[in-house]
């Protein structure tokens, strides 16, 4: 059995070698460059392909896989927005993903991103980078006091919850499908309007689908609080950033923590060290000091991309040798 992964990074190759080391039957090559066109070709011979990246699968890439007989593709991350879900069907490809490899990774990084903006160290660093070391004016607000709207109470929302009643603070959460845990705790409000009324902070944890789509956009925005703070490290496209921007300059917006955008990939995990960086929403909201970017890596933890290494390729292996594993996903 031959599996080959693509786009493993130095930091991805340890857990690589311990999963080789268990597995010795199979066959594993281990290729730095991400899964597209220009190399998708190195993938023929084999019989499954693991793969991690931000930036979409194309269908003409995904056809090729076809071509060569392969009909296995596990991927490394949990979102699968990036494959087209009727290529996936109509080519028969059998798709697994990692959707649990630590919430905690990404719950732990959005709280922590929340508690910079209320205690607004992006400013203080600004100040103290020319040596002004006053307290004012940047009198800050606290965790316990916010009413905290959490979107979403899959395991990544139902992690952040937890810290979140750990600090003291009030939460509230919206999701279509009902946990029957934040049920009993009593969490839920019955629409997102009414979320966007109470709370003081909201935070995205759903995936991205047409309909949640641009759903933080000016009429989301203005529904809610004024000095509203708001947390995405789920799915750039989840925020009409525009209408951010706008909001972001009435003050309805008090602060915002961004580990995705929805162009991300023109920046995010490149060094563009003194290069010019032609992407205009994202220099208007990188440059404000109520703004925090990040770039895309509140996953990014050793435990994470253990985890995403050693699921991935337990999928891929199962999905080679019964035609079946246990993350895989449905493109119904
Ligand atoms: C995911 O697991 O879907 C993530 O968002 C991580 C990412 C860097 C692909």
């Amino acid at each position: 059995m031959k599996i080959i992964a693509y786009g493993v990074r130095d930091d991805e190759r340890p857990y690589f070698d311990e999963w080789q080391a268990a597995n010795q039957q199979v066959e594993v090559k281990l290729v730095a460059d991400l899964l597209d066109e220009s190399t998708v070709d190195q993938a023929n011979g084999f019989n499954g392909v693991v793969a991690f990246q931000q930036k979409a699968y194309s269908d003409e890439m995904l056809t090729k896989l076809k071509k060569f007989g392969i009909t296995n593709l596990s991927l490394r991350n949990v979102g699968v927005d990036n494959i087209n879900a009727e290529t996936a069907k109509h080519l028969g490809l059998k798709v697994t993903n990692v959707p649990v490899y630590s919430p905690a990774a990404i719950a732990e990084f959005t709280v922590s991103q929340l508690m910079q903006l209320l205690r607004r160290t992006k400013e203080y660093e600004q100040k103290f980078a020319h040596q002004d070391f006053r307290w004012a004016p940047q009198i800050s607000k606290e965790l316990n006091q916010q009413v905290v709207g959490v979107i979403g109470t899959g395991n990544i929302g139902r992690a952040a919850i937890k810290i979140y009643q750990g600090f003291g603070a009030k939460v509230i959460a919206f999701d279509k499908f009902h946990n029957e845990a934040i049920e009993q705790q009593g969490l839920y409000v019955d629409s997102l309007e009414e979320l966007y009324r109470q709370a003081t902070v909201v935070t995205l944890h759903i995936p991205l689908f047409a309909e949640t789509t641009h759903m933080l956009n000016q009429k989301a925005f203005a529904q809610m609080n004024d000095g509203v703070f708001i947390i995405n490290a789920a799915r750039g496209p989840l925020v009409d950033e525009q209408a951010l921007i706008n909001a972001l300059d009435s003050g309805k917006v008090a602060g915002a923590a961004l580990d995705v955008l929805e162009e991300e990939t023109k920046v995010f995990n490149h060094d563009l060290t003194g290069k010019t960086i032609d992407y205009p929403i994202f220099t208007n909201l990188f440059s404000r000091e109520n703004v925090l970017i990040s770039p895309h890596t509140a996953f990014y933890t050793n435990v994470a991309v253990k985890n995403m290494v050693n699921i991935s390729m337990d999928n891929n292996k199962s999905l080679i040798e019964t035609g079946n594993a246990k993350n895989l996903v449905s493109f119904e």
